[in-house]
């Protein structure tokens, strides 16, 4: 019974929409476990691009059927825009094609405020979230005052509760220096509306995932963000309000241990970040500007969801034998190696140092970066364009020792490597 995880290993926006779609031609079913619309995946499928925030970017593949598990945090206007607009390519999303778990939760326009007050609050100690409304909505969860999807079953009662849950929203929202208040009336109406369109998708996803492992069926959970931005592994508090690890698959799907037979950490070939936080191989100035495009790409780096520039720097190995510990990743894929042809020479943090003392792995965990110096190896770079090579001996020698050394310093092999956006793009070893 395959159950493979692929998991982001930096701070998000490693590509991982890639290598789901690539993994994903194989799979029955496709999930997302934790999160909400505050991730992005973007999929190139020929001339189509699809940028996806809720459903899992597998569902692309007509063949698999799209589970949203109980980990998530659900946004039904969204979900229901984002499967419009996947239908208007020509994707069909049946009842038989997704199924929402009936405990996820919902995210509503009060979450969102409440969001948005906070950040304002916290002033230059903002975390720069996406305001989604992900912290408020798990913050309810974790008090148990949240709105499950199983209440949209029960339409009158459920347009009562987001009534009660709006009015006491704006009763928080009064003690925030830019007062707002929502109309309750409307939203329950329209979270209503939302129910009787999203009713026939909610299902048991735990039970439905088991049988299809008992089946021999193969499920591939997608993780959104990345594991430095992990609530209880990431950079805290610069990190999201969810379990985005692989283990995250497991509470956030409803599997139990010892189902996940596979996982695959992705990679990008440098770092990226978006939002505040320590990042201690950031690069700024013009070689900040090389690796992170002008936008004029759909995969320069700025912001799937929020459109902000990311910001850019060196691999940093310390933190990826990290994320290869707290996620049990078995094997590395890693993505936009092409970006980096053309430069002279690279850069890998292979250490962190303070003072005379040297560190290969983190002492004290991620939370406080700021008292380490990055020790870097340089590398040669190369020259070619290895967009159109598709087999591991046509890349340049020095293309291959720059891999060959992420393989080295993580102790795991590197099985995927993606040097474009198109879905051909990319080397299996
Ligand atoms: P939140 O998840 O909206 O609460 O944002 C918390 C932090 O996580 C912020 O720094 C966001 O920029 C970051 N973040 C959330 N989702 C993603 C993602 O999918 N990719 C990259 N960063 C993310």
């Amino acid at each position: 019974m395959p159950f493979s995880i692929v998991v982001g290993a930096q701070w998000g926006d490693e590509g991982k929409g890639r290598v789901v779609d690539l993994l994903a031609a194989e799979a029955d079913i496709v999930a997302r476990y934790y999160g909400g619309d505050n991730a992005g995946h973007t999929v190139t499928v020929g001339d189509k691009t699809f940028k996806l925030h809720l459903l899992p970017s597998g569902v692309v593949h007509p063949h698999t059927i799209g589970l949203l598990g109980n980990g998530m945090v659900i946004n039904p206007a969204i979900l229901l825009n984002e499967m419009d607009q996947v239908r208007q390519s020509g994707v069909s999303l049946t009842t038989d094609r997704i199924k929402i778990s009936h405990a996820a939760h919902l995210i509503t326009p009060g979450h969102i405020a409440l969001d948005t007050a906070l950040e304002q609050a916290r002033g230059r100690q903002k975390i720069g979230t996406t305001k989604r409304g992900i912290g408020p909505a798990y913050t309810a969860k974790v008090t148990r005052s949240g709105l499950r999807v199983e209440q949209m079953l029960i339409p009158e009662k459920f347009e009562a509760v987001v009534k009660n849950h709006i009015n006491q929203v704006n009763s928080q929202l009064g003690g925030f220096e830019e007062q707002m208040s929502l109309d309750a009336e409307k939203i329950a109406q329209d979270y209503r509306g939302y129910a009787d369109v999203l009713a026939p998708y909610i299902a048991e996803v735990g039970l439905f995932a088991y049988q299809a492992l008992e089946q021999g069926k193969f499920i591939l959970a997608e993780g959104a963000q990345g594991t430095l931005l992990d609530l209880d592994h990431g950079t805290y508090p610069y990190v999201t309000s969810s379990t985005p690890t692989a283990p995250g698959a497991l509470v956030g799907l409803g599997l139990g241990i010892g189902t996940a037979n596979r996982v695959i950490g992705v990679v990008k070939a440098f770092q990226t970040r978006v939002g505040e936080g320590p990042f201690p191989t950031e690069l700024s100035g013009d070689a900040a500007v090389r690796l992170r495009g002008t936008g004029e790409n759909d995969w320069d780096e700025f912001g799937t969801t929020t459109g902000r520039p990311r910001r850019v720097g060196w691999l940093d190995a310390v933190l990826l034998r990290y994320a290869v510990r707290v996620n049990g990743i078995s094997e590395l894929a890693i993505t936009k190696l092409d970006i980096l042809s053309g430069l002279d020479s690279l850069k890998i943090c292979t250490n962190y140092q303070t003072g005379d003392e040297v560190y290969d792995n983190l002492p004290w965990g991620p939370a406080d970066l700021s008292q380490y110096q990055p020790v870097y190896e340089d590398i040669p770079g190369w020259e070619e364009d290895v967009s159109s090579i598709r087999s591991w001996n046509e890349l340049p020698d020095q293309a291959q020792a720059y891999i060959t050394r992420v393989e080295e310093l993580t102790g795991l092999p590197v099985n995927i490597i993606s040097v474009g956006p198109e879905r051909s793009q990319v080397i299996i070893r």
